[in-house]
């Protein structure tokens, strides 16, 4: 497995991969990896020929009080993990590789797609995702890019990035891995308490009651929403930030559900903000 810190080295890294005629599919990443990624990393392999994970906890992305000073990072631990998995390139540069001339002047607008779900309680991540996800493209120049769909409304803004600025990369989509209580998988989780973990999967029981719902023909968003309020209010540490019913392109709500539209919640554990999505189809 190649592992590159800096800009010349991944360079490098791809050259070599290129001309052994490897296509490669990257896979972003913030580190301390869990299942989750490295399902991702399996996904890179089937489509594309060559695994590269980048490894960059990306600032523009975190708002002034977030977690990012405190953000989960074990880069011998992932690297293991990465060789394990058959990884075939790591980028995991220091801040002064990608952001060469500092803070972005130029930056990616998500558009109003980016005020939505997330982006209305976070002002500024998408921005901050799109711009970094565009320099990754830039730098990897992959065939193609995988994400996970836990991310949901990232994935949507980075396919229609791709859509509407022609970048020459195919998006492919990992379903949401999960812990055995059907907690959705995110280096997050390890902020949480004991009791906090213990009340976290009610988030999934929420959706899943949903989806079970929307199985047996209910189609009002506002009664599939009030399944994951019913669930989480057993439980007194979450706290629900949004429940939605939207359309999985334009992230518009409806009201009247049709298959495929997406169930999307954020939720606080405690001071953990954790996010999940069901496809109702
Ligand atoms: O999903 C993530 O981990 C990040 O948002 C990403 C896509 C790696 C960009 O920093």
């Amino acid at each position: 497995m190649i592992v590159a810190r800096c800009r010349a080295e991944l360079a490098e890294g791809l050259a070599s991969l290129g001309a052994a005629g490897r296509r490669v599919g990257l896979v972003p990443t913030m580190g301390f990896l869990h299942e989750g990624h490295l399902s991702l990393v399996d996904l890179a392999k089937e489509h594309a020929s060559a695994a590269a994970v980048s490894i960059f906890v990306n600032p523009t992305q975190f708002g002034p009080t977030e977690d990012l000073a405190s953000y989960p990072r074990d880069a011998d631990r992932d690297l293991a993990l990465l060789e394990k998995r058959g990884a075939d390139l790591v980028f995991m540069p220091p801040v002064s590789e990608v952001y060469v001339d500092g803070d972005p002047r130029i930056t990616v607008d998500p558009g109003p797609l980016g005020g939505r779900l997330c982006g209305a309680k976070r002002p500024g991540h998408f921005r901050g995702v799109l711009t970094v996800v565009a320099k990754l493209f830039g730098l990897f120049q992959p065939d193609v890019a995988v994400f996970g769909r836990k991310d949901f409304q990232q994935i949507a803004l980075i396919e229609r990035m791709v859509r509407e600025l022609d970048f020459r990369v195919r998006i492919v989509g990992g379903p949401i891995m999960r812990e055995q209580d059907g907690l959705a998988m995110s280096s997050r989780n390890t902020y949480l308490s004991a009791q906090e973990r213990k009340a976290a999967p009610a988030i999934q029981e929420g959706l899943a009651a949903a989806a079970a719902r929307f199985d047996f023909g209910e189609r009002r968003a506002w009664a599939l929403i009030e399944e994951v309020q019913r669930e989480m209010k057993e439980q007194s540490l979450l706290r629900l930030e949004y429940a939605e019913v939207v359309d999985r392109k334009t992230l518009e709500p409806v009201e009247s559900v049709p298959t495929g539209a997406v169930l999307a919640v954020a939720a606080f554990c405690g001071k953990t903000r954790l996010i999940d999505n069901v496809t109702l189809e």
